[in-house]
């Protein structure tokens, strides 16, 4: 397959929801530009578009250069954290945004080179790491990690029904011989969780848990999302698009949080509790890939996209 190939998700969606002023040159964050896709719908669409691209991974970003080459110096690539997306944006001289999408989680590209040990399908490193600066590997997660810390993880991010058995085995099998591959972790996902016909294959949950650990996916969401929000000018919006309900979950309720109105009792005369209410929710239930996508596109299957609008 092609070194970097992905299908953005839900890409009429975006293009939909994720709208700009065609007056100005409006400005979007791509939070999560992996190889460009959804960036470069939106820059052929709006002809005076700026975009600052960020990505932790450095393939994701040789690719999203070589696919916005179209768009010259419209186009930024910053490598880091998209919670870092205000002070990345700070670093362009933008104090104010158009638009801002996060496409979270791992790309088409990361699942299927088995040197990346992102799938239990391919045999390989258990690295994991999007950003491979970072020492934190899955293989050095498993490794280290005391009984409780792994419990917590695979129960936590993987809502694995057998994650303290799952730790417990692993804490054995380390003392005898520690992990280095993703074999060695399909190995004892097979042996104790088993594989029922018509369930998720065994080492499902195990990696998606480990994946997040590694790449503290939920604390990057809810770092970024206050930021986010405070970056947009008014009428500026906000898509997210999240692949597990872990993700949805914090997307759901900070958009719900930053949606409220006032909180104080009726019949008081001023208002006490200070809340403003500073986005209005776009897409009330999240949208999700239409048949004709789930056609082309089998990881659509999981992905939901939320947007809001900044009122003030
Ligand atoms: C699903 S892909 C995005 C694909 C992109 N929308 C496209 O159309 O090509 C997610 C990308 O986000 C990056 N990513 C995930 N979490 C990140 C984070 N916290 N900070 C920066 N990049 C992140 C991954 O490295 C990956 O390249």
């Amino acid at each position: 397959m092609a070194e970097f190939e992905h299908i953005p998700v839900l890409w009429r969606e975006v293009l939909e929801h994720l709208t700009f002023p065609s007056d100005r040159p409006a400005r979007l964050i791509d939070g999560t530009i992996g190889g460009g896709g959804h960036s470069a719908l939106l820059l052929k669409k709006y002809p005076a578009l700026q975009l600052l691209g960020i990505d932790r991974d450095n393939a994701a970003l040789t690719k999203a250069a070589e696919t916005l080459a179209f768009a010259g110096d419209r186009v930024k690539l910053h490598r880091g954290d998209y919670s870092s997306l205000a002070s990345a944006a700070a670093e362009y001289g933008w104090d104010k945004v158009d638009g801002i999408l996060l496409d979270i989680g791992v790309s088409s590209p990361q699942l299927d080179h088995p040197d990346r040990g992102f799938s239990w399908r391919a045999d390989g490193p258990l690295d994991m790491r999007m950003d491979q600066r970072s020492t934190l590997t899955a293989s050095r997660l498993l490794n280290f990690a005391d009984l409780d810390e792994l419990i917590r993880i695979f129960r936590e991010y993987g809502e694995e029904p057998k994650a303290r058995k799952l730790a417990q085995v692993i804490v054995e099998v380390r003392e005898k011989k520690p992990f280095a591959t993703t074999a060695d972790l399909v190995e004892v996902c097979d042996r104790v969780i088993g594989r029922k016909p018509g369930k998720l294959p065994a080492p499902t949950l195990a990696f998606q848990a480990l994946r997040i650990a590694v790449n503290d996916e939920l604390g990057e969401l809810e770092r970024a999302l206050p930021d986010a929000v405070k970056l947009l000018r008014k009428n500026g919006r906000l898509a997210v698009i999240s692949f597990h309900s872990l993700e949805d979950r914090i997307v759901k309720e900070f958009l719900r949080e930053e949606a409220a109105e006032c909180t104080c009792p009726p019949g008081l005369p001023v208002c006490v509790c200070g809340k403003v209410k500073r986005m209005e929710i776009v897409t009330r239930k999240g949208v999700t890939a239409s048949k004709e996508e789930l056609a082309e596109n089998r990881r659509a299957a999981c992905a939901r996209l939320r947007v809001a609008e900044k009122l003030i």
